[in-house]
């Protein structure tokens, strides 16, 4: 297949096709990080904006990293200095990045949607970095990539994802990818961090950790949210560690070679122990890694779809 979109905004409008794509495009960037030199060409004279509206250290970093592997120039810009301070709308504040003549924006924001309205006022490529509660498709896609990188398929997985399922933009994209690939997703949390009808998207529910972790393949856990709503924000965390953290102990009930992802940031000592972050079972680590071979791809696909690679990549690379 090749590629049509300008832009990556979020994995449910993706085709089953349009994932693997990008899988196997990541599986090819990956070799570049593991050269002595590791750059390739293919973005050459391209210019990357990550519009970051909210705070991250991983995926901000990822997509710089990536965008200079594919020898893209890279510029951040943080909304906290920047003039968004000052009032700036963001349509006008892409308008003006776009009149810089950059190339694709990767932007993170707080607002549900903004990704997409941003891609429709722009000609440029727009990436979505996180849009409020709504998708993290590029995380979604290093997790589904490691996962497959780790067992070989996802196909027929078992895979739980445990915590704040309500305020999670990472288990939204994580149901689509999965769900369009063949796996079977359960996601389990206290009710109140459950969104309603969520078994719509195709999940089982349940609120014991026990039976969420029985046959899972892997499990992806969730941070909890506090920042986004303190009002409801779960009010005992160690209550919460206690119910429904990641222990040793749960994973000792579980399947022997259970896979432990997470996101981060992780919050040890409330939804999974140090002793299980850092052990045996966790690929936290190798999913940051996979990160940037996923990121490479993705801004890799939307420059070749608005005609902005080098014209034969193959070569590039
Ligand atoms: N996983 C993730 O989005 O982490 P950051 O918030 O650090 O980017």
């Amino acid at each position: 297949m090749s590629w049509t979109r300008k832009d990556l905004l979020a994995l449910e409008e993706l085709s089953k096709e349009e994932i693997e794509f990008i899988l196997s495009t990541a599986e090819s960037f990956k070799e570049v990080s593991t050269r002595e030199i590791k750059k390739v060409p293919a973005l050459r004279g391209k210019t990357v904006v990550n519009l970051f509206y909210e705070p991250s250290t991983r995926t901000r970093v990822s997509f710089e990293v990536a965008a200079k592997r594919l020898s893209a120039d890279v510029i951040n810009i943080a909304s906290e200095t920047s003039s968004v301070k000052k009032g700036e709308t963001l349509i006008d504040t892409g308008k003006n990045i776009q009149s810089l003549k950059a190339d694709i924006i990767v932007m993170r924001h707080n607002y549900s949607g903004a990704a997409a309205i941003l891609a429709r006022n722009l000609d440029i490529s727009v990436v979505n970095a996180g849009d409020g509660w709504h998708e993290h498709p590029t995380q979604a896609l290093l997790d589904i990539f490691t996962l497959k990188e780790k067992l070989g398929r996802i196909e027929g997985l078992n895979v739980a994802i445990v915590g704040d399922i309500a305020h999670s933009r990472v288990a939204r994209s994580n149901i689509w990818g999965l769900n369009k690939l063949g796996a079977k997703v359960t996601v389990c949390a206290p009710p109140m961090l459950i969104p309603e009808a969520i078994e719509r998207m195709g999940v089982r529910v349940t609120e014991k950790i026990e039976e969420a972790l029985e046959n899972a393949d892997a499990v992806n856990v969730l941070r909890m949210q506090f920042e986004r709503d303190e009002e409801t924000a779960f009010p005992q965390q160690l209550e919460y560690f206690k119910d429904y953290g990641i222990t040793q102990e749960r994973l000792d009930r579980a399947k022997k070679d259970i896979i432990v992802m997470h996101p981060g940031p992780i919050n040890r000592g409330i939804e999974i122990s140090s002793e299980v972050a850092d052990g045996g079972n966790s690929v936290i680590l190798e999913q940051v890694t996979n990160g940037i071979a996923v990121r490479m791809a993705v801004l890799f696909l939307v420059a070749q779809a608005s005609g902005k690679t080098e014209s034969d990549s193959n070569e590039q690379k």
